[in-house]
């Protein structure tokens, strides 16, 4: 069911309705009073196929406000208003909308766009707390040009994301628990950092931010609250999702610690740049001078520093490690090498020298690795506790995310490394 209230995004909730309908649902539209008034019934109608709901009074002897509510597989509203998220957090029910919410016992998608200082202001932030904790997934809003000439947080999500999100939520009611990441507060970072050498050169990398991006909207999809630190990406950050943009990995290295304070779960996804020039030159280096000498200097390795430098168990700390190995064994044999360097809880190993591109590709294929706590069960202890792909990189993404529910849970009980599996 799309519920959509009185807001100027109700036409952008059109492309939530498309993307629903092409990806094989069958929607009911449920808009407001106000909603109708941006955009007609007859829109809604030819575009999901159904009879449009719009009203407590419309077939009573079908009972809608509660048959809607009961029959829906997952509600999503887009957008939703300040006053519709008061409204919900009452229980306030004058409408047909906050009445199939208060009906229906299946997972709730919440996409909220108002103007920025109705979005900050405390009754709001409130409100969406209080659905957040009863376990509604609240999307944060796009920062961007509003209705005016103002700008800032508040724009409607991506209408894309919007759909991810409910496809992950269905996905959720049969193959797992649709909130299971719900209250964990996660930190992502993607993309490959710039070194730069002068104002217009710089060190880099081919990291495409692709998987960390999937990384990020499949913790939003499972109702984490997430920060993305992004290097240089393809991608644009999903809206939706709040994001800094860095460059080098001294920028990197202080946002991430900066959102640490309040972190459950960091996941180092971002190819950092291990080595940078020694100077940086402030004027272009001139081809007239001559070959110049490139001097190089280590960057700070992020991962492994902010394993070192925390107290006890939090945040989990879930590294990346780029291989190119002969073999399955070799691989196996570098990622227990570079976990034990890094000092992480889970290691996400890939062969980034495979028969398929990792750089930029939609693909991807990963061994998850943690302690095994078993002396002597494999290279040093460390065992695979999943293997997932050859897959989309989302698919790899919830795996991953799999295997953090399950070292939050208990520590695992991983298989010992033995290439010969
Ligand atoms: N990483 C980091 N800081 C660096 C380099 C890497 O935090 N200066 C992190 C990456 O984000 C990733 C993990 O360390 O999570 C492994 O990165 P990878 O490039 O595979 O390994 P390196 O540590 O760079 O070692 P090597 O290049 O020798 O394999």
């Amino acid at each position: 069911m799309l519920g959509v209230a009185g807001g100027i995004a109700a036409y952008k909730a059109v492309e939530v309705l498309r993307g629903l309908a092409e990806s094989g649902h069958d929607v009911t539209v449920v808009p407001t009073e106000a909603a109708l008034r941006f955009v007609g019934e007859p829109t809604w109608a030819a575009l999901s196929g159904q009879p449009v709901a719009t009203s407590l009074w419309q077939q009573t002897q079908q009972v809608p406000h509660v048959r809607l509510g009961q029959q829906a597989d997952c509600i999503v509203i887009a957008p939703a208003t300040a006053d519709l998220l008061a409204r919900l957090v009452t229980g306030i029910a004058g409408d047909l909308l906050t009445n199939v919410v208060l009906t229906a016992r299946c997972p709730i998608v919440i996409a909220p766009a108002m103007h920025t200082e109705m979005w900050l202001h405390p009754a709001t932030a409130a409100n969406v707390a209080t659905l957040r904790d009863r376990g509604a997934i609240v999307l944060d809003p796009a920062v961007g040009r509003l209705t005016g000439a103002d700008s800032g947080p508040g724009r409607l999500p991506d209408p894309a994301l919007i759909v991810d999100v409910v496809r992950s939520a269905l996905r959720g009611s049969t193959q797992r628990p649709l909130t299971d990441l719900a209250g964990l507060r996660v930190v992502v970072t993607a993309g490959g950092t710039r070194e730069a050498w002068d104002p217009v050169r710089y060190l880099g990398n081919r990291s495409s931010g692709r998987q960390g991006v999937a990384v990020a909207r499949a913790a939003v999809a499972r109702g984490a609250r997430v920060h993305l630190v992004a290097g240089a990406m393809d991608v644009p950050p999903p809206a939706g999702v709040d994001s800094t943009v860095v460059e080098s990995a001294e920028q990197m290295l202080q946002s991430v610690r900066q959102s640490l304070v309040a972190c459950d779960v960091l996941v180092m996804a971002a190819a950092v740049a291990d080595f940078r020039p020694a100077t940086r030159r402030d004027a272009k280096i001139k081809k007239e001078a001559g070959l110049p000498e490139l001097h190089l200097e280590p960057t700070v390795d992020i991962l492994a520093s902010l394993c070192a430098e925390r107290a006890g168990s939090r945040p989990l700390i879930v590294g990346f490690a780029a291989e190119t190995a002969r073999d399955d064994e070799e691989l196996l044999e570098l990622g227990a090498q570079k976990f034990h360097r890094k000092g992480c809880d889970l290691l996400v190993v890939n062969d980034v020298g495979g028969a398929e591109p990792v750089f930029g590709s939609d693909r991807n294929q990963v061994v998850i690795l943690a302690g095994s706590g078993l002396a002597g069960s494999g290279p040093a202890g460390v065992g695979i506790v999943a293997r997932v792909g050859p897959a989309d990189k989302t698919t790899v993404a919830h795996g991953i995310w799999d295997a953090v529910r399950a070292h939050l849970a208990a520590a695992p009980t991983p298989t010992a490394v033995n290439p010969t599996d």
